[in-house]
């Protein structure tokens, strides 16, 4: 048996002693989780906002060392330092072929995308636990250099939210001397910031109310805007000549709520259309769900809201949406840490044993300040 935290409900987690993990197919390879994340993506099934499983190991941020591999496997080896994307990608699907492993037709048959411990992303169990089964382990473990356990906290963002981040600016096409407008400076708007840097971009600005975020935010040389003393959208068109930023991101995902608290799905998509120069593009990575049961108005519960079409069409923009690719970034960031170029480890507010996983969950849930990014070491 392992220790592993475990969904039980809305609000409802405990760390429990569950079957041990174990290689199912020779293709398979068998991790000892030494780091494992929770994600802004783990609060929408722990706020009882998806359809998870009760029973369910979460955590799709994983970190670890390869204990066992299958027959199968041949490039991975016992004793690497790993880290796995969130997706789950069998290599040789249409969408893996063309490298969109965040949408493998395999690894979650009738869906596009799985992923680890993840409402609707097929049967795997995830790696907040001591073990982690690792599906197509050749095509999907990204092993890492000789200073992985020194880099730890950077390299384990590779998982998820650094190229997540990335991913936003490549929807957006960042380019070099732009202009970006992040809504969000969770973890995710963080690492789209970092990244609108890497790609060269000029002024970068990043709408939040929370005070810790919005300071992470200004150390990664981004304008922190602060949504809560006065209208956001007049702010970046007053900080851009009334123009609006070149491109944007869209970072907060479908419970945005104005800073009342109110939700309002639609909230950040029509304030980037807004804030967004004509003939911008917009990068969607906050995660939009096609039903919302527990929403608070009929539309919502459909995942649907009134999207300001007129105004995006009469701006000639464009939006990209969707779930990460990881592996077509993961590689080229990782090499970034090694080279001391990256290090998106400085988000990390809080590293706590295992078993402490279910106050972690609580007070970043709560989002208490000073609870940017927590890591969790079985
Ligand atoms: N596309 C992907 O592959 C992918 C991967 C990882 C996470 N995500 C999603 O990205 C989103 C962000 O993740 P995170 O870990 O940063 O989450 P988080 O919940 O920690 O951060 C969200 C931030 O948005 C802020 N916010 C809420 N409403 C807002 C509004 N109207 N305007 C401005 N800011 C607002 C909150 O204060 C918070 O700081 C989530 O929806 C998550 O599921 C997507
Ligand atoms: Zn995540
Ligand atoms: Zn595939």
């Amino acid at each position: 048996m392992m220790r592993a935290l475990v969904y039980h409900g809305p609000k409802n987690v405990s760390v429990d002693e569950v079957p041990d993990a174990k290689i199912e197919k020779p293709t398979d390879a068998l991790i000892k989780i030494t780091t494992t994340n929770i994600c802004g993506s783990d609060l929408h099934m722990y706020e009882g906002r998806t359809d998870v499983e009760e029973g369910k190991v979460l955590g799709h941020e994983n970190m670890g060392e390869v204990i066992e591999v299958g027959d199968g496997v041949d490039r991975v080896k016992v004793g690497d330092m790993v880290c796995l994307p969130f997706n789950i990608g069998c290599g040789f699907c249409k969408n893996c072929e063309a490298g969109r492993t965040g949408f493998c037709l395999t690894a979650n048959p009738g869906n596009a995308g799985a992923a680890y411990g993840y409402a609707d992303m097929g049967p795997y169990n995830g790696g907040q636990a001591e073990l982690l089964r690792v599906p197509y382990a050749d095509w999907n473990a990204l092993v890492l250099p000789e200073d992985a356990r020194e880099k730890e906290k950077d390299y384990v963002m590779l998982s998820d939210i650094l190229p997540t981040g990335y991913h936003g600016t490549e929807l957006a096409q960042v380019g070099i001397g732009e202009s970006v407008v992040i809504w969000g400076a969770g973890p995710v708007g963080l690492m789209a910031a970092m990244s609108a840097r890497l790609r060269g971009a000029d002024q970068v600005f990043v709408v939040d109310r929370q005070s810790d975020r919005l300071k992470l935010a200004e150390q990664l040389d981004a304008t922190p805007i602060d949504d809560s003393k006065g209208d956001a959208v007049q702010q970046i068109l007053d900080a851009t000549r009334g123009e609006g930023a070149d491109k944007g991101v869209e970072a907060v995902g479908y419970q945005a709520h104005d800073h009342e608290g109110q939700e309002r799905p639609g909230l950040t998509i029509n304030s980037l259309i807004q804030a967004v120069r004509p003939t911008g593009r917009i990068g969607v990575v906050g995660v939009f769900v096609p039903e919302d049961p527990e929403a608070e108005d009929d539309l919502a519960k459909e995942g649907k809201f009134g999207f300001d079409f007129g105004t995006f069409f009469f701006k000639g923009q464009a939006m990209g949406t969707g779930q990460c690719n990881t592996k077509q970034y993961n590689r080229q960031l990782r090499n970034l840490i090694h080279r001391g170029k990256l290090n998106p480890g400085l988000i990390v507010s809080h590293e706590l044993n295992l078993d402490q996983a279910a106050e972690g969950y609580k007070n970043f849930d709560d989002r208490l300040d000073g609870w940017t990014k927590v890591l969790l070491h079985p």
